[in-house]
């Protein structure tokens, strides 16, 4: 089945079965009705309902100021049009301090946001929220690499893993949060080697932002694969509309993309 004949709900299930027989999968952000219901129907089979929405909706620097209402009220407005893909919604910084506090805010994004699964950014650090929410029925996506949550501490949004040590951090990162009971992770911003070994490392679907080919799946942020966002945009960024005209048929594109594996090409990665 294609992308774009894709109307059967997407399970957890269906992702790992994509994943088991090789078959990428296609993922972007989305925050709001009608973009989800475009998204859907161009084959987009999994959302993040990113805290990237505090840049390019309410117009913050980072992703730092982003509240738990706030990704209620975006995560509900996907929840509402969304009718096939998986959808995964961000805790935003300062939700997760605590595994009791995590499981609370996790709680409240599943069952008024309509997640399926929430994502949170952290590696060995993050394991006892991870098991707490694993074990109260949560599923969970891990978020490492470039983690957008922590930018001051970087000092800018940079490449992560590039030097033995750090590669080698990440790596660990994902095989605790593995064993915590992730069942999906999500690599940003780091070199495509480096993926290729945490992908094969792990027995989860990997996503990849700004990671390279080897992930099992791609996501990038609506508004800069639309060239919507202005600015300075990161290098594994390809604006689609460019070339296709019209939303529909650029997400279309975006998705046999992922699918065929010609995106990202060597020139989006690092
Ligand atoms: O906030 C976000 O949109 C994200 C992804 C794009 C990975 O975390």
């Amino acid at each position: 089945m294609t992308g774009s004949q894709q109307k059967t709900p997407v399970t957890l299930n269906t992702l790992r079965a994509m994943h088991q027989r090789g078959e990428k999968i296609a993922c972007l952000t989305t925050y709001d009705a009608s973009f989800t219901r475009v998204l859907e129907s161009a084959g987009v089979e999994m959302f993040i309902i990113g805290d990237s929405l505090g840049m390019v909706l309410m117009g913050y620097e980072s992703t730092v100021p982003v509240t738990l209402p706030d990704m209620l009220h975006y995560a509900a407005n996907v929840a509402r049009a969304g009718r096939s893909a998986w959808r995964i919604v961000d805790l935003p910084y300062g939700s997760y301090e605590n595994p009791d506090q995590a499981l609370a805010n996790a709680r409240r994004l599943v069952n008024e946001g309509g997640a399926h699964m929430v994502k949170l950014e952290g590696g060995a650090d993050k394991v006892a929220i991870v098991e707490h929410l694993v074990s109260h029925g949560i599923s969970v996506c891990g978020h490492i690499g470039l983690l957008p949550q922590s930018v001051e501490k970087y000092g800018g949004y940079k490449v992560q893993g590039r030097d033995a040590a750090g590669a080698a951090a990440i790596l660990a990162d994902a095989l605790a949060l593995q064993q915590a009971g992730v069942e999906m992770l999500v690599v940003e911003c780091v070199p495509a080697d480096l993926t290729a070994q945490v992908t094969a490392a792990v027995d989860v679907p990997v996503i990849g932002i700004g990671a390279g080919a080897a992930c099992d799946g791609q996501v990038l942020v609506l508004y800069d694969m639309l060239g919507i966002t202005t600015g300075h945009l990161p290098r594994f960024v390809k604006n689609f509309l460019q070339e296709n005209g019209g939303i529909h048929t650029a997400v279309a594109a975006y998705v046999n993309a992922v699918k065929d594996g010609s995106y990202p090409a060597a020139e989006h990665s690092y």
